[in-house]
């Protein structure tokens, strides 16, 4: 037994996510949760809304609503979504919540005490109309660079170049669309990563765990040294600046950066695990309590990969304390829609809700795995989900376990047949199933999702083939000791493939395991295949289940065509 600490990247809580966010981060930690829970491991996985930063308070302005009532709203209805998608979450939190706030304030209090943060004077952007200062993307203003007339403070969008607010020209405020602004001198908070940057390369180069994608990300940010960054804000709604625990003077206006809190959440969001009852969140946190024994594994999308392998890193070490550090972390490319961009505005590509009004949650999550964006991005299209559907889990998976257990029920009065004995044809199904569920195990360990599903799916298929076989419903005309077997192996590869496929499609794994009655403590991943093969009581009862996926037809794709395709 090992103790895994899982986090996915925390969703913005302005808008529900798209099926490419899911698949970036939630869905393949959560698969992951769940196939170590199967091995026995004690597994917390933690998640949260990243609720702080521009994106919400302009969200909320957007709505009409008071930004804290918009976030209300935002979080239970993506805990309903994530709770739809059957994310197995210890505890899915709020990083606006009150732990939050007191770890983001103390760990800057400690960095303070480690003299990596100074306070510096700026000059930003002060609208005189909306009485404050403008964070950067609250500027708008003609692009310095290609002279595009919206760019955004922080970047232009036209040309892609990173931009300061004061470099804009005729520069206007997003809120009220004054142009009577003018560059005043405010001060902010920066950390001084530079003083940290051969630490955390020194803790990169001995975390051989990571993939090497976020290995070269990692390294591509330290290659171009580390710079002091800003982790406050002229913002109210946030995390307030303290000092010594009480509010620091001249800071009454500003708040700590969204980036700089939300990573913070992860474990804010195992204190309010804890607070709710979970257990000790010290044991899965801090190395003086017992966390040297966990291993912490973090999912997200390749954008965030510098701020957990760096940025993150960069507070938690500066701090002095004893906190757990990241040992793996797994990085995802980019679903697209067809190739071009999900938007919420335009109409274009499956968001999570709308998913699940289509159909139920495992259809998405196999196909979203089984085409995981490992390696490169992955283009989600209707056509590929509708064959991925139909032929792993309507043809193989559904069919098999459909065909078997009508069978059993049609001419085995419906329990698990006592007579004959395996043969060649078993033994050779055998080891053939021993080398797969090898592979199968290892590429879950590895978090080779696309990998994993693969063989999943080959194990399906050779059960298939098997029964194609041995085909019991011929050799029930003339050897009913045959066919027993048949059916006997046949009952007992349902099982089998069920249980492997928990991590991935648990809805339906569970009603194939309920209905061949397999009781909950024999549920777990199997450590090999001997005896897999014959696991079921003889004489036990089964119900056929009812069919466990539909077919998609051509009629549906055009249909979702003509509504998520964006006009
Ligand atoms: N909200 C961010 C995004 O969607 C991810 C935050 S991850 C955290 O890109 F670690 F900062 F929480
Ligand atoms: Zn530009």
């Amino acid at each position: 037994m090992a103790r895994y600490l899982i986090t996915s990247a925390l969703p913005y809580i302005n808008g529900i996510k798209h099926l490419g966010n899911l698949a970036g981060s939630m869905l393949p930690a959560d698969i992951h949760a769940r196939f170590r829970r199967l091995q026995g491991h004690e597994v917390l996985y933690i998640c949260a809304t990243d609720e702080h930063g521009t994106p919400a308070e302009l969200a909320a302005a957007e709505a009409g609503q008071d930004v804290r009532a918009y976030c209300d709203a935002q979080y239970e209805i993506q805990r309903d979504a994530c709770a739809g998608f059957k994310l197995s979450f210890d505890h899915f939190g709020r990083s606006s919540n009150p732990p939050n706030h007191k770890l983001t304030q103390a760990f800057c209090e400690a960095l303070e005490k480690n003299a990596l943060i100074e306070e510096r004077v700026s000059k930003q952007i002060y609208s005189i109309d909306d009485g404050r200062f403008l964070p950067d993307r609250y500027v708008e203003g003609t692009c310095p660079h290609c002279g595009f007339e919206r760019a955004r403070g922080d970047q232009c969008d036209n040309c892609g170049t990173l931009l300061d607010p004061i470099e804009l020209i005729n520069p206007r405020s997003k809120i009220s669309g004054s142009t009577n602004v003018e560059p005043r001198d405010t001060a902010h908070l920066f950390l001084k990563q530079p003083l940290m940057q051969d630490r955390i390369r020194a803790w990169v180069d001995q975390s051989t765990e990571w993939p090497p994608l976020a290995r070269s990300i990692a390294y591509k940010w330290l290659d171009e040294g580390l710079i002091d960054r800003s982790i406050t804000r002229d913002l109210s709604w946030g995390i307030k600046v303290t000092q010594n625990g009480q509010p620091r003077p001249g800071f009454e206006n500003k708040v700590f950066y969204v980036w700089f809190d939300a990573p913070i959440e992860y474990i804010g969001s195992t204190v309010e695990w804890s607070q709710a009852g979970g257990g000790d969140w010290e044991r899965w946190w801090r190395t003086d309590r017992g966390a040297d024994d966990v291993t912490y594994v973090q999912f997200m999308g390749k954008d965030n990969v510098a701020f957990h392998t760096v940025s993150f890193p960069v507070t938690i070490m500066g701090s002095g304390e004893p906190w757990k550090l990241v040992d793996r972390l797994k990085a995802f490319n980019w679903v697209t829609w067809y190739g071009g961009k999900f938007s919420t505005s335009e109409k274009r590509g499956i968001f999570m809700d709308q998913a699940l009004d289509l159909l139920p949650s495992d259809y998405w999550r196999w196909y979203l795995m089984a085409n995981a964006p490992e390696s490169a991005d992955a283009a989600f299209t209707l056509e590929q989900f509708q064959q991925t559907v139909n032929a792993d889990l309507a043809n193989v998976f559904g069919n098999f376990v459909n065909r078997i257990t009508r069978f059993c029920a049609s001419k085995f009065e419906g329990v698990v047949p006592e007579g004959g004995a395996p043969g060649a044809l078993e033994q050779k199904l055998e080891t053939d199933l021993a080398a797969r569920l090898k592979a199968l195990t290892e590429f879950h360990e590895q978090m080779e999702f696309r990998k994993a599903a693969a063989e999943l799916r080959a194990m399906w298929a050779a059960g298939n083939e098997y029964l194609q076989v041995a085909a019991p419903w011929t050799a029930f005309k003339t050897d009913v000791e045959r066919a027993a077997v048949g059916v006997r192996v046949g009952l007992n590869l349902a099982a089998l493939f069920a249980i492997l496929a928990q991590p991935f499609i648990p809805d339906a794994a569970k009603t194939v395991l309920d209905a061949i009655g397999v009781p909950d403590q024999h549920r777990a991943w199997p450590k090999q295949i001997a005896g897999a093969l014959d696991a079921l009581p003889r004489g036990l009862a089964i119900t056929p289940p009812d069919v466990l996926f539909k077919k998609i037809e051509d009629t549906d794709v055009a249909a979702w065509a003509e509504r998520f395709g964006g006009g």
